[in-house]
């Protein structure tokens, strides 16, 4: 196991109805102006930003709001968003909605308190300080609610970049699984592949004899299995909703990879998709992920068998490991496919044409990415292309 840090400072206010809580949230640490942002308007159809307004108001916390953020939030937002808080004297932001309104909340926490342009820490500047923020958390995905990341796309050459810092992570995060609920179930879906895409991010890995987050990785991939298809054929099952919510926080707050390399060349190759199409994040890998496995699981078969065989229930084929490698990625597919997932590039809408421009603008010129096998530009296009021609 490699040496690492952990750290997580975050308070989480999980289960039914906690929202209503989230004003002595704020007020404990030490919001006394307060930015509301959220996003398209879920929040205010459900009721739920009215619960949160009145739970400030009994707090006496004053506050303004900015709406609107789109999914795949937009940096045009984010300057609007850093202007209102300077004018506002704003000391805390409380985001309420999925990954795109938190990560805009953190872009504008750490533009607020920066002189230059806020792009500097999408462009790999890192944030030393931000305005603190607080999470009232719609859609079980991107775990942001527990990541100290952030993740914005430019409209100006449509550039989705990401920034890291514990700086930027939540002061408290409300996780009810009711919230939840109302969301489509591919929404839902979207939601459940990115939790397992964080996971297999980790899991996917050079570092030998990490066993206790390999059992962490599997737990939470074998919970998502489970779990997934039961909210799909019920949306309204708590319970399930429940497991999905903090397997979601689980899988991207970093406890499931300390003492690892991990990889992510998955997210960066979804990312340009998600740029180009403005298609959902975790649709994107759904389209990615089995195609990134198909292309490198030859650089460590056993460690794909032991997927197959402990998350997807294969039998090992002592003969043929490479057979129970390829069956476990297989199932994985076939898996997204059940729960209403695009697996190819026609499914989600995405060009074969646009590969070119895609691979151009990961900006890996002559060189490789990093992770768990080093890829090439030649090799990026491979993946695309593999995920052209998917079927079920
Ligand atoms: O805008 P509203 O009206 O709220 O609708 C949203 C949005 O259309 C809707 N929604 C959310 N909660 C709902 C609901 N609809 C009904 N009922 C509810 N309870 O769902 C749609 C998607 O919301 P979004 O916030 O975009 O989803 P998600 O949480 O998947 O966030 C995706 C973004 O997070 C980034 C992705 O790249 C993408 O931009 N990521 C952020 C990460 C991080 N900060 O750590 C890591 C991830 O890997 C990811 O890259
Ligand atoms: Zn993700």
């Amino acid at each position: 196991m490699d040496n690492f840090n952990f750290y997580s400072p975050t308070e989480f206010v999980f289960g039914k109805g906690r929202e209503s809580e989230c004003g002595e949230y704020v007020r404990k640490y030490g919001g006394s102006r307060v930015l509301i942002h959220y996003g398209g308007g879920s929040a205010v159809r459900s009721g739920l930003l009215d619960r949160v307004k009145s739970s400030l108001k009994a707090q006496d916390i004053y506050y303004t709001e900015l709406g609107g953020v789109q999914p795949n939030p937009r940096d045009t937002l984010v300057y609007k968003g850093i202007d209102l808080c300077r004018n506002e004297k704003i000391d805390f932001i409380l985001a309420v909605g999925g990954g795109s309104v938190i990560d805009s909340a953190k872009a504008i926490a750490a533009g607020t308190l920066y002189d230059g342009d806020f792009w500097d820490f999408y462009s790999g500047k890192h944030v030393e300080k931000a305005l603190p923020i607080g999470v009232v958390l719609t859609i079980s995905a991107a775990g942001s609610e527990g990541s100290g990341d952030s993740v914005i796309t430019k409209e100006e050459g449509l550039l989705k970049r990401g920034t890291g810092s514990d700086a930027l992570r939540s002061r408290f995060s409300v996780l009810d699984p009711e919230l939840t609920q109302t969301l489509p179930a591919y929404q839902t879906a979207c939601g459940a592949t990115d939790i397992m895409a964080h996971v297999f991010e980790r899991y996917f890995t050079n570092t030998k004899e990490v066993e206790i987050t390999d059992r962490l990785c599997e737990a939470v991939l074998i919970t998502m299995v489970k779990e997934t298809p039961r909210v799909i054929a019920d949306p309204n099952n708590y319970e399930a909703r429940a497991n999905i919510m903090w397997a979601g926080m689980v899988a991207h707050n970093g406890i499931v990879g300390v003492g690892r390399s991990q990889d992510w060349n998955s997210h960066g190759i979804e990312h340009e998709l998600s740029a180009l199409y403005d298609c959902a994040h975790g649709a994107g890998l759904a389209v990615i992920m089995p195609s990134w496995m198909e292309f490198v699981y030859k650089h460590d078969v056993m460690r794909f068998c032991q997927m197959a065989t402990r998350v997807f229930g294969c039998q090992m084929n002592f003969e043929d490991p490479e057979a129970t490698a390829l069956e476990g990625i297989r199932r994985f597919r076939s898996f997204l496919h059940s729960i209403g997932m695009p697996i190819n590039f026609a499914e989600l809408g995405a060009k074969e044409e646009d590969i070119p421009v895609m691979v151009e603008k990961l900006g890996l010129g002559d060189g490789r990415t990093w992770g768990f096998v080093r890829l090439s530009a030649e090799d990026v296009t491979q993946i695309y292309m593999n995920a052209v021609k998917a079927s079920h």
